[in-house]
């Protein structure tokens, strides 16, 4: 083959399938008037301690994991709640040390927690 058949340039890269190879979702949501909340559990805390985890696991930024804030996610009945994306996981958490294993296990190795997976049939 002579160097006048090869291309020019190397074929492009694809693009990333994401941005963020994984994303997090904590629902924040405060609620007036008696009525049951995500925000009332303990969710900003949880989410400032995996904002702070993942950061401390240098696991933060394009092409790792992002850490956001939501609102409602409409799974009400099962919260606190957050959802981790690709895979659509959900998961219902007590406590940090609730999160720390999903930081761990998740988000550091893809690892499903399936000990706090939210029940299927739990929505608003
Ligand atoms: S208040 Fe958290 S899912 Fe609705």
């Amino acid at each position: 083959m002579t160097s006048d058949s090869l291309p020019d340039e190397a074929p492009p890269s694809p693009p990333p399938a994401s941005y963020y190879q994984r994303h997090i979702f904590f629902c924040l949501n405060e609620r007036s008037g008696g009525e049951d909340a995500c925000g009332h559990h303990g969710a900003k805390q949880a989410f400032d301690h995996c904002k702070a985890k993942v950061k401390a696991a240098g696991l933060s930024g394009p092409g790792k994991v992002r850490v956001n804030k939501a609102g409602c996610l409409d799974r009400c009945a099962a919260g606190p709640v957050v959802v981790v994306y690709p895979e659509a996981v959900w998961y219902s958490y007590v406590d940090l040390s609730d999160i720390d294993e999903i930081v761990a296990s998740h988000l550091q190795n893809g690892q499903v927690v399936e000990r706090l997976v939210t029940p299927a049939h739990l929505g608003r």
